[in-house]
């Protein structure tokens, strides 16, 4: 199972391009884990990155007064609760592989395509 980085992903923004991409990356290492110990190692990394890299939008936005700032903001702690609920399925042994790639595909793909390629477009003008 993986999930391959395209440059098609880029959404403009060099930082955070670079943060994404160290985000498939580390989905991928997920998605190739083969026990618990492994998975809760790579679920660890990952959370730790995503909310570092959801910081680092999140003082974006707020730097730039972006309007669409609440909004985005839902959706990361949506997110993190999704997260969540990934580690208490790993800790009792219910995890399903093919949903956690179903997750984080629609994920990456879906938030990064359309609220942070808007973040992104948004930035750009202010510069
Ligand atoms: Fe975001």
């Amino acid at each position: 199972m993986s999930l391959e980085w395209n440059n098609a992903y880029k959404i403009g923004n060099v930082e955070i391009d670079a943060q994404h991409q160290e985000i498939f990356r580390l989905a991928n290492n997920f998605l190739n884990a083969t026990n618990k110990g492994s998975l809760s190692v790579c679920a660890m990394g990952f959370f730790k990155h995503t909310r570092e890299h959801f910081k680092h939008e999140e003082d974006l936005m707020k730097s730039l007064n972006y309007p669409g700032l609440k909004e985005h903001l839902v959706q990361h702690s949506e997110l993190i609760s999704l997260l969540n609920d990934v580690a208490k399925s790993i800790a009792d042994d219910s995890l399903e592989m093919t949903d956690l790639e179903a997750f984080l595909s629609a994920w990456l793909l879906g938030h990064i395509g359309t609220f942070d390629k808007s973040l992104a477009a948004y930035a750009k003008l202010q510069t």
